[in-house]
């Protein structure tokens, strides 16, 4: 990996799903009714999520990460054989209101304490990611909450990551962007953004030839590797 030159950071900007929220915790809610299809519906429905937002932005047919998420989730119902419309609206609820990872709150704390710029960038939908924050009790731990929305393209878009350089102000290389999703790792870095990857359960690396420039298992090793 590069030798990262986090003296100069002036921004932390986060991936919401997978980053700070955790996805797989709607289906985990939900293990008593799905029994051993559990596991199978969260590496689904994930999957489909992100495929069909990387399609709508290829196709130039965009649609919001919430009718998405639906979309996705009645693709893994139809592959599981599940027909269960209550079962599909409480998984829905559960995305809006969603579990934060034990580390976010504290190391916001300590970014905030130590006057670094705390922000999200993430494909959720608007309406999606103030109930998350709101939920998690993270709002008033955060300077700014962007939707990809602005942008009508979807991460690993450059455009998707230019909406923080726009609202921070700052040029790309004095913003850490974290990611525990490695295809965003590559696009925050091949758009100029000092990676790192928050790889919470031992992923390889990603074979795109553009990467982080550090990696962290998880968020409290953030505020040390930027000398805070
Ligand atoms: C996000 C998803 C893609 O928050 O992790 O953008």
């Amino acid at each position: 990996m590069a030798e990262p030159q986090f003296d100069d950071i002036a921004a932390c900007v986060f991936d919401a799903y997978g980053t700070l929220f955790d996805f797989a915790s709607t289906v985990a809610r939900c293990r008593d009714q799905l029994g051993d299809k559990a596991d199978q519906l969260n590496t689904i429905w994930r999957a489909k999520q992100l495929e069909y937002a990387w399609t709508c932005s290829l196709m130039g047919r965009h649609s919001d990460f919430w009718h998405i998420t639906g979309a996705a989730l009645d693709f893994a119902f139809e592959a599981l054989g599940i027909e269960d419309p209550a079962l599909r609206a409480r998984l829905m609820q559960l995305y809006l209101d969603i579990d934060s990872f034990d580390d976010v709150t504290p190391v916001l704390e300590h970014l905030r304490e130590a006057g670094m710029k705390r922000v999200i960038l993430s494909n959720g939908s608007v309406t999606m990611l103030v109930s998350a924050t709101k939920h998690a009790g993270i709002g008033k731990l955060l300077d700014d909450t962007i939707s990809i929305e602005e942008a009508g393209l979807y991460k690993p878009h450059p455009a998707a990551y230019q909406l923080a350089v726009d609202k921070l102000k700052l040029p790309a290389h004095q913003i850490c962007f974290l990611s525990a999703n490695g295809w965003d790792t590559a696009g925050g870095a091949a758009f100029g953004f000092q990676v790192v990857r928050v790889n919470r359960t031992g992923q390889p690396a990603e074979k795109l030839g553009v990467g982080p420039v550090a990696e962290i298992s998880s968020l409290s090793e953030l505020p040390a590797l930027l000398g805070l």
